[in-house]
Formats: C-alpha cells, sequence, structure tokens
C-alpha cells in the first residue's frame, strides 16, 4: 500500500473500515485536480486493498468531484515532482513508446475499479471534467449530488479521453450520445444525466453521504462469492451472444452449487 506520505503527494486519502475502502481525491483548492502520480497511485492503491475489501467509494473533498488532469502538467515546468508532458514530448526527451507506456500507467489507476472482486461506487458533487469524468465513468455505479455537473473536456483542449472512460460512456449513452457529448464538450447536469443513465440516483447534496451508505449496507448485504460471480456475469453480458451468455451462466451456477454443496458438507 502506498505510504500516507505518497498518498498526500498525490493528493489521495485512504480509509479502509472493514469490508469498505474509501478513495477521496483531496486536493479541494484546486478542486480535486489530478496528475499522473494521482493516477498511478490510485493503481497502487487498487494492487494493495486487501481481498476483504469488497466495496470502493471515490469521491472529491469539499465541492467538486473533480477538474480533471492538473493544467500544470501541460505547462513548460510540469506537475510538481512530474516531467511536463508536451516539451518532453518536443524535445525528443520523451520518446512516443515511452509515453504510450506512461498513459498505460495511468490507465490502470482507473481499470481496476471494475474488477469482479469489489464494486466501485462514485460519490459525486459539483464538477467531474475530464479525467474526472472519466474516473466517476470507471465505477460500477454513480450516485450523483444534484449541483453534479459532467463535462468530457478533453476534445476542447485538443486531446481525446484516454483514461477508460470512453467505452463506459458510450456503452451507457451510446455512439451517437457519446458523439454529441464529446465533440461539444458540453456540461450535463445531474438531471440530464439521470435521464442519460449516467447516474444511478440522483439526490439532494446534503443526502449524498447518506445515500451511498444504504447503497452500500445493501450491497454488503450478498455474500461475497455471489457478488463477485454475478458481477463477473453482467460485466461479459454486452459483449456475448445470448447463448454464451447462457452458457456463462451455466458455468457460474454449477460453480456456485458446487461451492454452497462444499459448506453443506462442512
Ligand atoms: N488544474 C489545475 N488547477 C485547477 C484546475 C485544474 N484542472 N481546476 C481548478 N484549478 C485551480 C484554479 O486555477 C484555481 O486556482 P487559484 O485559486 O490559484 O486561482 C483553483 O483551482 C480554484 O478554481 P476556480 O476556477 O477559482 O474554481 P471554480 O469553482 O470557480 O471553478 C472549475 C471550478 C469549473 C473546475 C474551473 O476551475 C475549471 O474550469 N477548471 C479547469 C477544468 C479543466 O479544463 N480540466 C481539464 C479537463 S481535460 C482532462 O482532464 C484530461
Amino acid at each position: 500500500m502506498p505510504t500516507e506520505d505518497g498518498l498526500s503527494a498525490a493528493g489521495v486519502r485512504l480509509e479502509v473500515s472493514g469490508a469498505v475502502a474509501t478513495i477521496t481525491l483531496a486536493r479541494p483548492e484546486r478542486r480535486n485536480a489530478m496528475t499522473g502520480r494521482t493516477w498511478t497511485t490510485l493503481a497502487h492503491v487498487g494492487h494493495a486493498l486487501p481481498d476483504s475489501v469488497r466495496i470502493v467509494v471515490v469521491k472529491g473533498e469539499g465541492g467538486s468531484f473533480s477538474s480533471g488532469i492538473d493544467l500544470a502538467m501541460f505547462s513548460p515546468e510540469g506537475a510538481e515532482g512530474e516531467k511536463p508532458l508536451l516539451s518532453t514530448l518536443g524535445d525528443g526527451s520523451l520518446d512516443q513508446a515511452a509515453l504510450v507506456e506512461t498513459i498505460a500507467g495511468y490507465q490502470e489507476g482507473f481499470l481496476w475499479l471494475r474488477r469482479p472482486g469489489i464494486v466501485s461506487i462514485a460519490a459525486v458533487r459539483g464538477h467531474a471534467i475530464g479525467a474526472g469524468f472519466q474516473l466517476a465513468l470507471s465505477c460500477d455505479l454513480r450516485i450523483l449530488a444534484d449541483d453534479a455537473r459532467l463535462c468530457m473536456k478533453e476534445p476542447a483542449l485538443g486531446l481525446v479521453p484516454d483514461l477508460t472512460g470512453t467505452k463506459p460512456l458510450v456503452d451507457i449513452v451510446g455512439v451517437s450520445r457519446a458523439i454529441e457529448l464529446c465533440l461539444t464538450a458540453r456540461t450535463v447536469s445531474a438531471e440530464e444525466a439521470r435521464e442519460l443513465r449516467l447516474a444511478e440516483a440522483v439526490v439532494e447534496g446534503s443526502a449524498l453521504d447518506e445515500t451511498v451508505d444504504d447503497l452500500v449496507a445493501g450491497l454488503l448485504g450478498t455474500p461475497a462469492e455471489a457478488a463477485a460471480a454475478t458481477k463477473e456475469l453482467l460485466l461479459q453480458a454486452p459483449d456475448n451472444t445470448l447463448e454464451e451468455q447462457a452458457e456463462a451462466e451455466r458455468r457460474a451456477q454449477v460453480g456456485r452449487l458446487s461451492a454452497l454443496a462444499r459448506t453443506m458438507r462442512g
């Protein structure tokens, strides 16, 4: 697990309480802007979480979820303690292959949130911009406060969304709406997010924490192994034919029934 100092330098706070881990983006003075170090640290957190953790709640400190990439990463000096992205490419000190590797490392900070053994929940207040929106999209579930504002800003800055957000966005809203949202880089209100199914629920800001707590309690009411097997099954469904999915259900159920039989035998 990253040290307290490592987490703090990455603008992240981590609390693990029993089966629930809470990751808080903790740079409110920068509206929880994230750097490359934030994402590699999130990847370390994901690798090091104890198996006993079943729920991961991701939230931001203060009134914003996250304002996305720390714009200092594009400045000639770069974000504190990190190589500047553009000038290192320009002066040849970072080649394209190395940058591809670097981005893959950043993506690791987002990918693990989908793994079957956990359910990840984004609790979103205020702005979730660019990388912040992609972080929310990387979570299995999104609960929004009514002041939430989602925006895929990357194309407006000359970039593409590259932190694993395009697939969940298209899966949820469809290709046409995703094109419209990304290529206008417009801001989606909480109400519209609910209509687009980008939010499982939208609640008053004062009720956000309690709503997430209730959801966590509900999720923990299901046995861990059955929950993981069911999530694994559901994750396959969009890419499977009906026949493939029916076969996957059979295989998963045999696994479950065998485990239950072993438990009965003691
Ligand atoms: N990177 C670095 N600093 C930031 C960022 C950011 N992404 N977002 C906000 N800040 C800083 C501001 O510069 C400001 O610093 P200052 O106090 O030294 O002036 C401080 O955080 C507060 O920001 P304000 O703009 O004053 O806060 P406000 O609540 O009015 O607006 C908002 C918040 C909407 C998030 C605005 O700051 C903003 O548009 N930020 C940039 C968003 C952006 O373009 N992100 C990149 C998306 S693309 C991607 O993520 C790959």
